[in-house]
């Protein structure tokens, strides 16, 4: 049979819900997240048949661009991406597909921080509505954090945080708000946020993203959990001996100096991706699969985090700062050599958290939480280690008890999959033990290119559907319990170990007693 061009991209998925038109606002549609992130995710929608076909994006930057300029940026986001990567633009597979989408798209230039300039940004939206004739609205705040608040304001105050602005009668339709991460910079601030937030819109209109929730893998720890029924009687303190949740980047900073250096590691991952995985790993079965219920089970674990001991610091955090080192075979600076980061800088690029979720089902397993940027591999995993049998057989044949405990590892990235780690005898006369594993592999069992977060996630947005997103109350719970430790990192009562790019880290096993790496 003939190939067709479209035959070289993704098809459209049959059996999924068929979203309402709507104007997506991007706010920071010229920022790098909208640009690497954003665009892409929404170009690949649009490739799949997933977007509405009426549905029209309206970018809002500080950039002045022609739409000659604003089309070539576009299609520069999109090429520069799967499926579409590399190729000569005339050439390429999805060229039609990507004139298509250019032509959903518009611009307007304009400096969102500043109140003059609303009057003019709801002519266009409203051109835009109006002229496609649709009446719901979803705006991505892809800005930096310190203008959420002055965004959400100004949309209410001339009018665009209701559809009543639009001249046609709109009854039914939605405004919806994606807020980017960070959401607060520590529990006061996420406070005010979200009460300036919540003053304007209601909670079912708020999306605060946290694109690890949107990657399969995470997603996948609640089927695994909930449908498997061979784990659940395992899955406590009777059985599990501690669980680890590690995010490692080989990248550093990149570009993002002035971000990361105000951040740290701490605010940068623990805080929202490392402690929304252990809120999926800890949780309860929720009462059914709907966005509250999975949030409410969700909560409750954030909230029974013991509090952090602020008297012994050193009991429960480990932090490090990358020096100059070796990734794959190649020099790297080390931080305070990054450009724009000051040479005295104390912002740690390593942390690793132990913590215990006081409720029945965890009482006494430690949680390790490990983040860290210039680690010799990207690898973000968890690791559930069971506790050994009562009564050891073969325990001569063993270096140590811990040695032959099982594990479960869940991998999120990369080689995405599952593997327990069995104890077999090895073929012989002798009876020798030796470690294997059970492997689950994604690309292995599926075959096929996993969606990138941002797409299931804007998906979920433009179908009302909640459940991957933060709620105000998790989120303050994780500012809650992690405010205390970043209060002990500035006045500096947690000591900074350096350590080498392309290394593991500060050696955890003299803090904690336990091999983390
Ligand atoms: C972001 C952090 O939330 O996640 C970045 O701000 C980090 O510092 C990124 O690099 C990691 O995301 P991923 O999907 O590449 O693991």
């Amino acid at each position: 049979m003939k190939k067709t061009e479209s035959d070289n991209c993704p098809q459209t998925p049959g059996g999924l819900k068929q979203n309402k038109a709507c104007v997506i606002v991007i706010f920071g549609v010229s920022g790098d997240l909208a640009r690497k992130k954003i665009i892409p995710a929404l170009f690949n929608l649009f490739d799949m048949g997933m977007l509405n076909k009426n549905t029209r994006i309206a970018g809002i930057g500080r950039r002045k661009f022609c739409d000659i300029e604003y089309n070539e940026y576009i299609k520069n986001a999109v090429i520069n991406k799967p499926p579409c990567d590399g190729e000569a633009f005339k050439n390429h597979p999805c060229k039609k597909k990507i004139e298509d989408f250019i032509r959903i798209n518009s611009y307007h230039a304009a400096d969102f921080t500043l109140d003059e300039e609303y009057a003019a940004i709801r002519d266009f939206l409203k051109r835009t509505a109006s002229e496609n004739k649709i009446c719901d609205f979803l705006y991505y705040l892809s800005t930096p954090p310190a203008n959420f608040e002055q965004i959400i304001t100004a949309l209410h105050r001339f009018g665009l945080s209701r559809p009543d602005f639009l001249d046609i009668s709109c009854a039914g339709s939605f405004v919806r708000v994606i807020i980017e991460k960070p959401y607060g910079y520590d529990i006061s601030s996420a406070r005010a946020l979200n009460a300036k937030v919540l003053s304007i819109f209601s909670e079912d209109q708020i999306y605060r993203i946290d694109h690890y929730l949107g990657k399969e893998t995470v997603q996948n720890i609640m089927v695994f959990r909930f449908i498997n029924g061979i784990f659940e009687p395992v899955w406590n303190q009777k059985y599990i001996d501690n669980v680890q949740i590690k995010v490692y980047e080989s990248d550093g900073i990149g570009s993002r100096a002035n971000y990361f250096d105000r951040s740290g590691i701490i605010r940068d991952i623990i805080q929202n991706h490392s402690l929304q995985i252990l809120s999926m790993i800890a949780m309860e079965p929720a009462a059914s699969i709907d966005a509250n219920s999975v949030r409410n089970e969700k909560l409750k674990v954030l909230q029974s985090i013991r509090p952090f001991a602020a008297d012994n610091p050193a009991s429960s955090v480990v932090t490090g700062q990358y020096g100059p080192g070796h990734i794959g075979g190649l020099p790297v600076k080390g931080y305070t050599e990054e450009d724009n980061i000051d040479k005295d800088s104390t912002t740690e690029t390593f942390a690793a958290i132990k913590l215990f979720i006081d409720n029945w089902r965890w009482a006494g397993v430690p949680f390790y939480l490990c983040a860290a940027k210039r680690m010799p591999q990207r690898l973000s995993e968890v690791i559930i280690t069971f506790k050994p049998a009562p009564h050891l057989l073969f325990n001569n044949l063993c270096a140590s008890k811990e040695a032959i405990s099982n594990e479960l590892i869940i991998r999120i990235q990369p080689d995405e999959g599952i593997s327990l780690k069995i104890f077999c005898k090895r073929p012989g006369f002798e009876t020798l033990l030796q470690p294997v594993s059970m492997n689950f592999n994604y690309s292995l069992s599926f075959g096929q290119k996993m969606p990138e977060a941002y797409e299931r996630l804007i998906l979920d947005a433009l179908n009302g559907d909640a459940t991957l997103f933060m709620r105000s109350d998790e989120i303050e719970a994780a500012w809650n319990y992690i405010t205390p430790i970043l209060k002990c990192l500035e006045q500096k009562l947690v000591m900074l170990n350096k350590y080498d790019a392309g290394s593991l880290g500060p050696g955890l096993c003299e803090f904690f007693g336990l091999d983390l790496c």
